[in-house]
């Protein structure tokens, strides 16, 4: 189990093992996507890449990249995810719209 700190909202959430980042958020009304994310995202498939985050903390607590994210992420720094492709499994710290 591990919290998840949404940095800009100030807010921590609780998260079992094995929780899917952006599932997360969004049952705890974070909102990950920009205005034009809200209406064109993919819904979870890793396809749209709008649900990018920035992980501030906790990077060794979330699950490896995929192969999708390295891909849509090539040119971003390395603490950016896809949050529907992450799984957390213990602490972290999230900036979301980076
Ligand atoms: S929701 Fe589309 S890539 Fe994550």
């Amino acid at each position: 189990m591990g919290n998840i700190k949404f940095v800009k909202e100030n807010k921590e959430v609780i998260a079992a093992n094995g929780a899917n980042l952006r599932l997360k958020a969004m049952q705890n009304n974070i909102d990950i996507y920009k205005l034009i994310g809200k209406m064109t995202n993919c819904g979870g498939g890793g396809n749209c890449g709008t649900c990018i985050v920035e992980i501030a903390e906790g990077m060794e607590n979330l699950s490896q990249r995929t192969d999708t994210e390295n891909r849509m992420l090539k040119k971003k720094p390395e603490n950016y995810r896809l949050a529907c492709q992450t799984v957390v499994n213990g602490a972290v710290s999230v900036v979301t719209k980076p």
